[in-house]
């Protein structure tokens, strides 16, 4: 069974209506350019104070840092993982694990731009990603998870792979991991299970949890 990865709440959307004619919003935006429609903290501080969940929103550098981990890692290239985005808004994409995702973080931001507004990134004869009109739980019942694991801080501590997964690609295993920089999951995403993880004395950046989770996995199976 390949591993399912869930990178929850991301702070993905393109600015919205309430602030775009603020000045910090207007001195970056350009009518032809994906990129910058994108919310962005690192460019639009100023401008979101206002914001509801602002502590969650404007970071696509998290989602990008994140899926470069996710996309490069050995279980992608064997083969072995499904991957998810779920947006702070509730939107869920799929992502074909043969994308290459661009290196460049301009670029990147005008890819999640553009799947933002046309729900779909594809080339002529591949749909690289899809979005997927299920909210979390429903898409988790498709899925047919056997197990469901929350990765937090917050979470009970384990120190081994073993304590976490089966050997042997026996199990279907969906991991969530959170893709924001301050926090902790929404009650929606708690609600989903009961099994939270911490795998660290410490609150781990995203892609550095994702990394270890994904790092895990990979033992557990000997996945190299
Ligand atoms: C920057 S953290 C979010 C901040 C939050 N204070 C925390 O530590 O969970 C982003 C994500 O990384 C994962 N993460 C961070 N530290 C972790 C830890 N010690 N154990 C398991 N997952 C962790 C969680 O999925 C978390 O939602």
């Amino acid at each position: 069974m390949p591993l399912t990865v869930i990178l929850a709440e991301c702070g993905l959307e393109l600015i919205p209506e309430e602030i775009i004619n603020n000045p910090a919003i207007q001195k970056n935006i350009k009518k032809e350019s994906y990129p910058s429609k994108l919310l962005d903290n690192a460019l639009h501080h100023s401008a979101m104070g206002k914001l509801n969940d602002v502590t969650k929103r404007g970071r696509p550098d998290i989602a990008h840092l994140c899926l470069l981990n996710a996309l490069g890692s050995p279980l992608s290239k064997s083969g072995n993982l499904k991957l998810f985005i779920h947006t702070l808004n509730n939107k869920i994409y799929e992502i074909n694990t043969e994308i290459k995702i661009a290196r460049n973080y301009n670029r990147f931001k005008g890819l999640m731009a553009k799947l933002l507004i046309e729900d779909k990134i594809k080339t002529s004869d591949i749909l690289l990603i899809s979005r997927i009109k299920k909210n979390l739980s429903e898409l988790l019942k498709s899925i047919r998870s056997e197990e469901i694991i929350l990765f937090s801080s917050k979470g009970k501590l384990v120190k081994n792979h073993f304590e976490v997964f089966d050997t042997n690609l026996t199990k279907n295993y969906v991991v969530i991991v959170g893709c924001f920089q301050k926090g902790f999951f929404s009650d929606e995403i708690l609600s989903l299970s009961k099994k939270i993880v911490s795998i660290s004395y410490y609150p781990l950046d995203a892609w550095v949890a994702l990394s270890k989770v994904i790092g895990y996995y990979e033992i557990s199976n000997d996945i190299i």
